[in-house]
C-alpha cells in the first residue's frame, strides 16, 4: 500500500487547496484527453515539493491582522504571475473555446473534518475569473493583476472594475461528493456512496472539482484566476470575522474548434473520470 501511503500522510491542519490539475470534460461528462496544470506547476510526489510551493494565502502569514488584504496584493504568486511561467514537465491544458472542463483540488479534511476548523465558514465559496471580456477578447492577462481589483469586482457580464476580465463561475467549495480517506462520520459516508477504484494521482481520494464551459469567443493564451473565499467566522476572539483567501492562477492553450452537440450525461462513470452534471448545466 505504497501509493496509499503517499496520499494519506498529509498534515491536514495545515495543509489548503490549490488547483492540482485541470481536465477538459466530454460532453459525455468523462474527463478527456491529456489533463493541464497551473503557473509554476510542481509534482506532489516530488522530493523538494512542498504545499507553500503551490498554495497562495492573502493575507499573507505574518502581516498584522488588522491590516487585511491590501489593495497591492497581487491575485497571484510570485510563481504565478506571467503567461508562459508552467512548468515544462507539466504543461498547460489544451481546450477549445466552449469546452466543459474540471478544475481539481483536495479538500484537505476542510471539508470532511469541520471540527479541525470549528472558526471557518463550512460551505464556502470559489470564484472563477476568465482574462478577457465575452465580447471582442483583445486584453491580456497582467502580471500586475491586484485581488481587490479583480475579485468581487469583475463581474459576469464583463462590466466590472477595469473590464479586462469576466466572473465565469462561483461554485461550492464542496462539490458535494469529493473526500480524503479518513476516519470522520463525512468522510465515511461519502467512501460508501461515491465508492472508487484507486488511481493515481487520486490515489484512494476523490478530488474536488469546479466545472464549468469555457467561453466560446477566446483564442491563444486564456488566463483563469480560481479564488477560495475562506473566511473566519466572527466569534469572540474575532468580533469581525476575517477574511481569507487563496488563489491559483492558471492559463489554458485553446486550440481551434468548438465541441459540437449535445450534453448526454453517462450514468454510472468511473468516479476518476467523471465530471458532475449539476455544474455542467449550471453555466
Ligand atoms: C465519453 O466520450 C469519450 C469520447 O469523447 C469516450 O472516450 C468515453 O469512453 C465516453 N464515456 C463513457 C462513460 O461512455
Ligand atoms: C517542474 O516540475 C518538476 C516535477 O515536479 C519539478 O521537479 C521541477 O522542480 C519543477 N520545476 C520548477 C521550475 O518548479
Ligand atoms: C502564449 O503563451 C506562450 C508561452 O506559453 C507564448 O509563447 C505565446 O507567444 C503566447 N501566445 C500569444 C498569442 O500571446
Ligand atoms: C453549499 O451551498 C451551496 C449554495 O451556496 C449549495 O448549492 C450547496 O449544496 C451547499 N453544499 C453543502 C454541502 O451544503
Ligand atoms: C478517528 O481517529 C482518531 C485517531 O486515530 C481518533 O482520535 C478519533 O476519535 C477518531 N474519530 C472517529 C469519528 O472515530
Amino acid at each position: 500500500m505504497l501509493v496509499k501511503s503517499l496520499f494519506l500522510v498529509l498534515p491536514l491542519a495545515i495543509a489548503h487547496s490549490w488547483v492540482e490539475r485541470v481536465r477538459r470534460l466530454g460532453l459525455n461528462r468523462t474527463m478527456i484527453g491529456d489533463p493541464g496544470f497551473i503557473r509554476g506547476a510542481m509534482f506532489r510526489l516530488d522530493p523538494v515539493f512542498n504545499d507553500l510551493k503551490q498554495q497562495y494565502l492573502l493575507p499573507p502569514p505574518g502581516r498584522d491582522a488588522s491590516l487585511g488584504i491590501l489593495p497591492s496584493d497581487p491575485i497571484c504568486r510570485d510563481s504565478q504571475q506571467t503567461v508562459g511561467q508552467f512548468n515544462a514537465s507539466l504543461p498547460p491544458l489544451q481546450a477549445s473555446p466552449g469546452d466543459f472542463i474540471a478544475l481539481q483540488y483536495q479538500e484537505n479534511g476542510h471539508i470532511t473534518l469541520p471540527e479541525n476548523t470549528p472558526h471557518k465558514l463550512r460551505n464556502s465559496t470559489v470564484f472563477i475569473y476568465g482574462t478577457c471580456c465575452g465580447r471582442v477578447c483583445t486584453s491580456s492577462p497582467s502580471k500586475d493583476d491586484r485581488l481587490l481589483s479583480t475579485h468581487r469586482v469583475w463581474n459576469a457580464c464583463g462590466t466590472g472594475g477595469d473590464q479586462r476580465g469576466v466572473l465565469l463561475a462561483t461554485r461550492s467549495f464542496d462539490d458535494g461528493q469529493c473526500y480524503q480517506i479518513n476516519n470522520g462520520s463525512i468522510s465515511s459516508a461519502r467512501q460508501k456512496i461515491y465508492s472508487k477504484v484507486l488511481m493515481n494521482p487520486q490515489g484512494v481520494d476523490i478530488w474536488c472539482q469546479n466545472d464549468l464551459r469555457l467561453p466560446t469567443d477566446i483564442h491563444d493564451n486564456y488566463t483563469l484566476y480560481w479564488v477560495w473565499e475562506w473566511p473566519t467566522i466572527p466569534t469572540g476572539m474575532v468580533p469581525q470575522g476575517r477574511m481569507e483567501v487563496y488563489t491559483t492562477c492558471m492559463d489554458i492553450q485553446i486550440q481551434p474548434g468548438i465541441p459540437n452537440g449535445i450534453v448526454i450525461f453517462e450514468k454510472n462513470q468511473d468516479l476518476n473520470f467523471a465530471g458532475i452534471e449539476e455544474q455542467m448545466l449550471a453555466n
